[in-house]
């Protein structure tokens, strides 16, 4: 039996393979690869594509979001709410702009945080929220503008995850400002780093262009060559990797149109399985399933063993699953100094300790799905 990768490129590429090489090579032939028509192409596609005025390349998720932080004047003695079940870029611009993260619960189904929890962390040090829309489940963004309008605080979107999600037909990114990752296995992902900030908000927009190039202002506004505005940082989208994205912005709908029906197969082979729990599309959501990360409850007092033994003998029959996140931010070893015990948010401690995701990606066929379906049953009766 041969092994299934928790996720393959190659199979989403070989369909532009061709594309890809055509403009790849215009762009290497045009000698121009930092800027240019390229990237002012795809910006102006992408931000068509999410139906916001501005979408602005950066060089990486981790970039769009440090500068959103400092678009919006986040800065040293701020609170920012976020979740704690995240990748670690989330907490970490918000401690590089000199503010202080704000770890709230996951919601009781699902890897969002608990909109409760957010209304009852606000105070009057609340500078921003960041919301991630985690695994490519959107988070309930009526529900969070709600109490974010209420308190006058802006949203930033952490999409890293959900390129393409939408919630009650409006797509993130176009909600707060929208912060995204362009790292290869995100839903739309480069052939290396990249990412972009998207808004409707022209001042902000402005702010993040500032930011990407040094605080370096361009056109009629500078009437000195070289004068900067602002300390910046050397954050630019590079030309072959948006020549890259726009062929593949293309083709975004359709792959993940194929997440879409790949988890519900999942659903389907695993929905009468026990001791398992299945991710859930809750009403409203338009998911995109960057990740279908199932739950394993455990049988032993202790943390993740259970989840563990079940992830090695899946190896064994050649099914790589993956473990997003092991160990929840307001636990890292780097936060120590913010004062968070562990039990302190109880659902996302158990979340780490209980998620698996199962490989997922454009192009996975029935067979393989069904391959890690029999495996998952055979292991889940050996433990
Ligand atoms: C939720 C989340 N936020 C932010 C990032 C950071 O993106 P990048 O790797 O492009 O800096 C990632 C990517 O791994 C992510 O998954």
């Amino acid at each position: 039996m041969k092994n299934i990768p928790p996720v393959d490129l190659t199979r989403q590429h070989k369909i532009i393979d061709q594309e890809i090489e055509s403009q790849v090579i215009k762009v290497f032939r045009s000698g121009r690869y930092i800027g240019g028509t390229a990237v002012t192409d795809f910006e102006q596609n992408f931000a068509g594509y999410l139906g916001v005025s501005h979408g602005i390349g950066c060089n990486s998720g981790t970039d769009a979001l440090y500068m959103a932080l400092r678009a919006l004047n986040v800065g040293e003695g701020d609170e920012v709410i976020t979740t704690a079940f995240t990748f670690i870029a989330t907490s970490e611009v918000i401690v590089r702009v000199g503010a202080k993260p704000i770890f709230v619960d996951l919601e009781v189904n699902g890897f969002n945080f608990d909109l409760q929890q957010v209304a009852a962390a606000i105070t009057e040090h609340t500078k921003a929220i960041i919301a991630v829309h985690l695994f490519g489940q959107p988070v309930n963004m009526d529900d969070l503008m709600a109490i974010a309008n209420k308190h006058q605080i802006p949203v930033i979107e952490d999409c890293a995850q959900a390129t393409g999600a939408a919630w009650n037909g409006t797509k993130v990114g176009s909600i707060g400002v929208g912060c995204f990752s362009f790292f290869p296995t995100k839903n739309l992902g480069g052939c290396g780093d990249g990412g972009a900030v998207t808004t409707d908000d022209w001042a902000i927009a402005d702010q993040i262009r500032l930011l990407r190039e040094h605080g370096l202002v361009r056109g009629a506004g500078a009437k000195v060559t070289y004068r900067h505005d602002l300390t910046g940082l050397n954050s630019r989208l590079d030309s072959i990797q948006a020549a890259i994205l726009d062929i593949k912005l293309r083709h975004l709908d359709s792959w993940n149109g194929q997440r879409r029906f790949a988890a519900n197969n999942y659903t389907q082979l695993l929905e009468n399985v026990p001791n398992i729990k299945l991710p859930q599309e809750v009403p409203g959501s338009f998911a995109v399933w960057n990740q279908y990360t199932i739950r394993i409850p455990n049988r032993n007092s202790d943390s993740s063993i259970t989840r563990d033994v079940l992830r090695n003998k899946l190896q064994e029959k050649g099914v790589i699953s993956m473990v997003y996140y092991p160990l929840p931010l307001h636990l890292q070893p780097v936060y120590q100094d913010l004062g968070y015990d562990r039990g302190i948010l109880p659902r996302t401690e158990q979340a780490a300790q209980e998620v698996l995701s199962l490989p997922m990606f454009p192009g996975i066929t029935f067979a393989e799905q069904q391959q890690v379906a029999y495996s998952l049953k055979d292991c889940l009766e050996q433990l």
